[in-house]
């Protein structure tokens, strides 16, 4: 659950997130259930620290941004129903944000000077996809994953490994003390053309060897630290790979790099190295942003309410896809 306060679009005055992690850690994954009964009890209390961080009286809100989705739909009815109410009590105008437009968002949201065209890399637990930004028009995606999202691979990863959740910074830290090239794991769909991303087979993969190294007596330390760092090699080398082909076949010179797995220290210097290489810009947006947080859904909001977007009290939330955004 977050909320924050934003002026202008981009003027951050507070930005509060309230994670869920003990809630969740038990079970080694999100649980819906669980998830939108928090959020019931949360969100006035989230909703009153942005204001209060912020030092503005609701009364001097002029908008209210929610996301409308696409998420765990209980979750998101509690956020939109908290909004709706709100807007209406202030008598203010309300938008729904589509969660990814928020993400994209967040890049412009860290750097005021940031202008389009650029090309969005947008990973998260949810998504894994690239977009052409350009000055006007709604982001236009070029490619995206099949299957699962790279940030989700990295969870599931965590899970076979026994590293806990949330399991990409925990993947992260493990592949730090492996080696990077002691198993060849295989790099999904880069043989083939086009722009889309495929992460199931490379999860399998990793199972198949956590199976096979089992099979010969429990996993030692270091065979944590090697599967892991030669899955993050893998996995970053096929977004990596992808951000330049899309960079050089639509002649884009900048790249921002957006969503939680932007944290990602490899994905990081891999995509320095990239730049250098090939003489792009790269920017990621600071780790508070680039994981799920309110300030990106303000900002994004803020960019519908200017291009004259409102929306009524019967706008519903959607679980996938675009909804009625
Ligand atoms: O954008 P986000 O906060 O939430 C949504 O999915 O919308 O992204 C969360 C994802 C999780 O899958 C998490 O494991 C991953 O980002 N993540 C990372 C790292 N930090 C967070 N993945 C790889 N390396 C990290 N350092
Ligand atoms: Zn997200």
């Amino acid at each position: 659950m977050a909320a924050a306060v934003v002026r202008g679009g981009t003027d951050i005055l507070s930005s509060v997130v309230q994670g869920q992690v003990e809630i969740h850690e038990p079970y080694g994954g999100v649980v819906p259930e669980l998830a939108s009964r928090d959020h019931v009890r949360s969100v006035s209390a989230v909703v009153e620290a942005a204001l209060t961080q912020a030092s503005v009286g609701s009364n001097e809100l002029s908008a209210i941004a929610v996301t409308a989705g696409p998420g765990l739909i209980g979750s998101l009815l509690v956020g939109l129903s908290f909004g709706k109410a709100l807007a209406y009590r202030l008598g203010i105008p309300m938008v729904g944000v589509h969660h990814l437009s928020g993400h994209l968002a967040s890049a412009e949201l860290a750097d005021a000077s940031l202008h389009a065209p650029y090309l969005g890399l947008l990973v998260s637990g949810g998504h894994t996809a690239l977009y052409q930004i350009e000055a006007d028009d709604p982001p236009r995606m070029l490619g995206e994953t099949r299957d699962d999202a790279v940030g989700e691979a990295f969870d599931k990863v965590a899970k076979l490994l026994g590293l806990g959740f949330p399991g990409g910074p925990a993947v992260s830290a493990a592949a730090q003390l492996g080696k990077a090239d002691a198993i060849r794991f295989p790099r999904p769909m880069l043989d083939r053309g086009g722009l889309d991303f495929s992460f199931s087979g490379l999860k399998t993969a990793v199972a198949l060897e956590v199976e096979r190294r089992a099979g010969q007596g429990a996993l030692t330390e270091s065979d944590i630290a090697d599967i892991a760092a030669s899955f993050e090699a893998a996995a970053i080398e096929v977004l990596v790979t992808r951000a330049r082909q899309a960079l050089r076949e639509n002649g884009l010179e900048r790249l921002c790099v957006v969503g939680g797995v932007a944290a990602n220290r490899r994905l990081r210097d891999e995509i320095a190295k990239a730049a250098a290489e090939d003489g792009f810009e790269s920017s990621f947006p600071p780790l508070e942003l680039c994981t799920d947080n309110a300030a990106m859904i303000a900002a994004a909001g803020a960019q519908r309410l200017a291009r004259g977007d409102r929306h009524g009290l019967d706008l519903n939330s959607f679980s996938r896809g675009s909804g009625p955004l």
